[in-house]
C-alpha cells in the first residue's frame, strides 16, 4: 500500500518525542500497518537550528506552517503547538485543506473540540487527540472502543502531574505548599506560572473532555466546578491520615440523579482506594461502568516519550484509515455527535466533610462552630486536634456526616465571620466512595 505522508507543526516536547519515535520505530510501525508512514514536512520557530532523527535529514523544513498545511503530499497535519490561538487556525487550515489532524491540545479540544469535529465530518477528514488528556495512558482509545459497549457510571482520575507532585511531596516530606512548588520549578516539574496546575484548570480541561467521551455531552470547562491546591497544609496531610484518608486534586464526573456532577477539587479519599496509591507526576483514571464495574487505567501523563506514543499511535490509526478508505471515521469523541449538557451544580452533592480550622485560641470557639453547624442540621462526626506550638494559630479539625454542600457552604460562609478565626475555614468533601 502507498505510504502516508505526514506534516508536524511545533517542534517543542511532544513534537521532538513524536519525531525521535517515528524515526527510532519506522520499521516496526511498517510491519504493523503494511506502508510506512513518512514525515514530508516540519515547522517550528526555530526549525534551522533543531537536529533532526537520522534519517529526516531532507525532510522540508519551514518556519511557516501553512507551507506543512499546503504541502501536496502531507495527508495528515499534527498540531503540537498548543494552546487556542495559532493552533486553532492551523487546524481550521487543514480541515479546508482537505488534511487529517492529529493534535495534542487540550485546551483547544475541551473548549472547541465538537465544532472542530463537526467541521471535521462535512469535509471527511479525520481528527484525532489521544495525546490531549493524560499523554501516556490511551484512555481515549479506551472510552472510544475499549468499554464503548459499557454506560459509564462515573470517572475518577488524578490529571494533573503537577499538583500530584506537590501533594504528594508535602505528604511524604512534611514540606509546605510554597516550598515544595519552589523546588518543584527548580526541578522543571512546574512552570513558572503554576496557576493552571494547581489552580486546577489544566486537569478541568482534561476533564472536560473526558467526560464528553464518556457522557457524549458538549462539556466545556467552564461547565466544571474547580478549586485548586494552594490551600492544603501539611497539617492537612496529618489530620487526614489520623481519619484514614489522603489527600489528591480528584478530577471526578458522576451520573447522579439529578444529572451529571463534574468537578475538579482537592478532596479527602481513603488511604486504601487505589487512586491513594498514584505517587509524583503519574495520572490515573478509574472508570466505572454499569455493566463492566471499575477499570484503572495508570501511566505518566506528560513528558515528550509518552505524549509522543499517544500522537504516534494516532498518526497509525489516522493514516491506516485514510488507505483503507473507511468512511466509518471514529469519532475523537467516542460519539458520532456530542448532545447538550445542562450543568448541574455540585453543592446538590451529599458528602461528609472535612472542615479545618485555624483560630487563635479562647475558650468556647467548638461550641460556637457546633451551633452554626446544628442551625444547619448538619451532624458532627468527630472533633481532631494534635498538638500545636502555637495558641495563635491553632489548627483543628471538626468532621461532619453526610450532608449537602449546599448547606455546608452556608454554615462555612457564616463561620468565617467569626473573630477567633485567623483564616477562613477549608471545606473539602471526603470520598468514602472510592472502593
Ligand atoms: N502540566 C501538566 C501536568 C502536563 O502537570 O500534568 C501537561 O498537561
Amino acid at each position: 500500500m502507498k505510504d502516508v505522508s505526514i506534516g508536524i507543526i511545533g517542534l517543542g516536547n511532544v513534537g521532538t518525542g513524536t519525531l525521535s519515535i517515528l524515526a527510532a520505530n519506522a520499521e516496526q510501525i511498517a510491519q504493523k500497518l503494511g506502508f510506512r508512514l513518512k514525515v514530508a514536512a516540519v515547522c517550528s520557530r526555530g526549525v534551522a537550528a533543531k537536529t533532526l532523527p537520522e534519517g529526516f535529514a531532507g525532510v522540508f523544513r519551514t518556519t511557516n506552517w501553512r507551507e506543512v498545511v499546503e504541502h501536496p503530499d502531507v495527508e495528515i497535519v499534527a498540531e503540537l503547538v498548543g494552546g487556542t490561538g495559532a493552533a486553532a487556525e492551523m487546524i481550521e487550515a487543514a480541515i479546508v485543506h482537505g488534511k487529517s489532524v492529529v493534535t495534542a491540545n487540550k485546551e483547544l479540544m475541551a473548549r472547541s473540540g465538537a465544532e472542530i469535529w463537526d467541521r471535521a465530518i462535512k469535509s471527511g477528514i479525520n481528527l484525532a487527540m489521544e495525546a490531549s488528556v493524560a499523554g501516556g495512558i490511551p484512555i481515549h482509545a479506551v472510552l472510544r472502543e475499549g468499554i464503548s459497549g459499557d454506560r459509564i457510571v462515573a470517572i475518577y482520575g488524578i490529571l494533573n502531574g503537577t499538583s500530584n507532585y506537590i501533594l504528594t511531596e508535602m505528604e511524604k516530606h512534611g514540606t509546605a505548599f510554597d516550598a515544595v512548588l519552589a523546588e518543584a520549578q527548580l526541578l522543571g516539574y512546574a512552570e513558572a506560572d503554576p496557576s493552571a496546575d494547581v489552580d486546577g484548570y489544566d486537569a478541568r480541561s482534561k476533564l472536560a473532555i473526558l467526560s464528553a467521551l464518556a457522557f457524549g455531552e458538549r462539556i466545556t470547562p467552564e461547565d466544571i466546578f474547580v478549586e485548586g491546591i494552594r490551600r492544603i497544609t501539611p497539617d492537612d496531610f496529618d489530620y487526614a491520615h489520623q481519619l484514614g484518608y489522603t489527600i489528591r486534586l480528584v478530577c471526578a464526573a458522576r451520573q447522579t440523579e439529578a444529572g451529571l456532577v463534574l468537578s475538579v477539587r482537592p478532596a479527602l479519599i481513603p488511604q486504601t482506594t487505589i487512586l491513594a496509591s498514584v505517587q509524583g507526576a503519574y495520572n490515573a483514571v478509574w472508570v466505572k461502568g454499569q455493566f463492566g464495574a471499575d477499570t484503572f487505567y495508570y501511566g505518566r501523563g506528560a513528558g515528550p516519550n509518552p505524549t509522543g506514543v499517544a500522537v504516534v499511535s494516532d498518526l497509525m490509526r489516522v493514516a491506516r484509515e485514510i488507505r483503507s478508505g473507511s468512511p466509518e471515521r471514529v469519532s475523537p469523541f467516542a460519539h458520532e455527535r456530542l448532545g447538550v449538557y445542562e450543568p448541574v451544580p455540585v453543592t446538590v452533592q451529599t458528602r461528609p466533610y472535612y472542615l479545618r480550622f485555624r483560630v487563635k485560641d479562647r475558650p468556647g470557639i467548638i461550641a460556637e462552630l457546633a451551633g452554626i453547624l446544628a442551625a444547619k442540621k448538619i451532624g458532627l462526626e468527630a472533633v481532631l486536634q494534635l498538638p500545636s506550638e502555637s495558641k495563635d494559630d491553632l489548627p483543628f479539625v471538626i468532621t461532619v456526616e453526610p450532608s449537602s454542600e449546599a448547606s455546608v457552604r452556608e454554615a462555612v460562609e457564616q463561620m468565617s465571620q467569626l473573630d477567633f478565626l485567623t483564616q477562613p475555614p477549608l471545606a473539602l468533601p471526603m470520598e468514602g466512595g472510592l472502593g
